[in-house]
């Protein structure tokens, strides 16, 4: 009975794993297969929302009706997130993410032949009887946290744009002004995250709900095996900014995907 509790949202999903290339054949990725984040999307379907699903590559079939953007990069990833967020009432970050991209991606394919002990390795014990290749990676940005600012910056945008009397609408075609038919932006963007942890499930969660600023965070141990990545079940315990903590039993992913919504409805308010 919950047919239509998200007509007129626009939630935004991100799913899948990204990639970081290494060099034009090769990329660092992970294990999420975005079973998950594409459930997310087909409920919010179901229940009417408008649907864009932001997904790093899967095995997956888009469900019919979802905006699909693909991206690769953790990068990619935030661009797409940040123009999807603009009109957004609720992001939900299931994608995940890389930590980490190559400092320096080669332009070409790196060859085992070209392989030489770099000083790095040189300090390697290993590299005596090993030949050693090091790849340095730098930190990508945290998407939510990135968020958190710019939400926030937005938000009062969007208040402001209501208070005040409409500028003349620019007639050009690749203006980014906002015309009569779109939708004043929400109040607030309601912004859940995933954690996927091997271990300290708990205690990682509750310190991620506090550091990102979320709504809702939900979090799953990814050692177990009906559970967590690429698994078609899973276990999760959802945190309640107010502290609140629920634990629910091992579900077919779909399930999970609906008593995910079911909290994030009355978040939505009357926004
Ligand atoms: O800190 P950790 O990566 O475990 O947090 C997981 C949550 O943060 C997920 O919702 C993930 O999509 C999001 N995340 C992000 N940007 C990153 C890393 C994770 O938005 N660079």
């Amino acid at each position: 009975g919950r047919t239509g509790d998200l007509a007129g949202r626009r939630v935004v999903v991100t799913a899948g794993g990204t990639r970081e290339p290494v060099d034009p054949v090769r990329f660092l990725g992970n294990r999420s297969s975005g079973k998950m984040g594409f459930a997310l999307a087909a409920e919010a379907l179901a229940r009417g929302a408008q649907v864009r699903l932001i997904s790093a590559p899967t095995a997956l079939t888009p469900p019919y009706g979802a905006e699909f953007v693909e991206v690769e990069t953790t990068l990619q990833m935030l661009e797409a997130v940040r123009q999807a967020v603009a009109t957004a009432d609720v992001l939900v970050m299931n994608a995940a993410v890389a930590d980490f991209r190559p400092a320096a991606p080669a332009p070409r394919k790196i060859k085992k032949e070209e392989l030489r002990a770099d000083e790095g390795a040189r300090a390697d014990a290993q590299a005596e009887a090993e030949e050693v290749l090091t790849l340095r990676l730098v930190r990508n940005p945290d998407i939510l946290q990135e968020l958190t600012h710019l939400s926030a910056a937005q938000t009062d945008t969007a208040a402001a744009a209501r208070s005040a009397p409409a500028p003349l609408a620019e007639v050009s075609g690749s203006s980014p002004s906002r015309s009569s038919e779109t939708p004043a932006r929400p109040r607030r963007l309601i912004r859940v995250g995933f954690a996927a942890e091997t271990h300290d499930v708990l205690s990682y969660a509750r310190q991620k709900l506090a550091q990102k600023s979320l709504d809702l965070l939900v979090a799953n141990d990814v050692t177990r095996p009906d559970s967590g990545f690429g698994s078609d079940t899973n276990k999760v315990y959802i945190f309640h900014a107010d502290g609140g903590l629920e634990e629910l039993p091992v579900m077919p992913k779909e399930e999970v995907a609906a008593a995910i919504w079911d909290r994030i409805v009355p978040l939505l308010g009357t926004n």
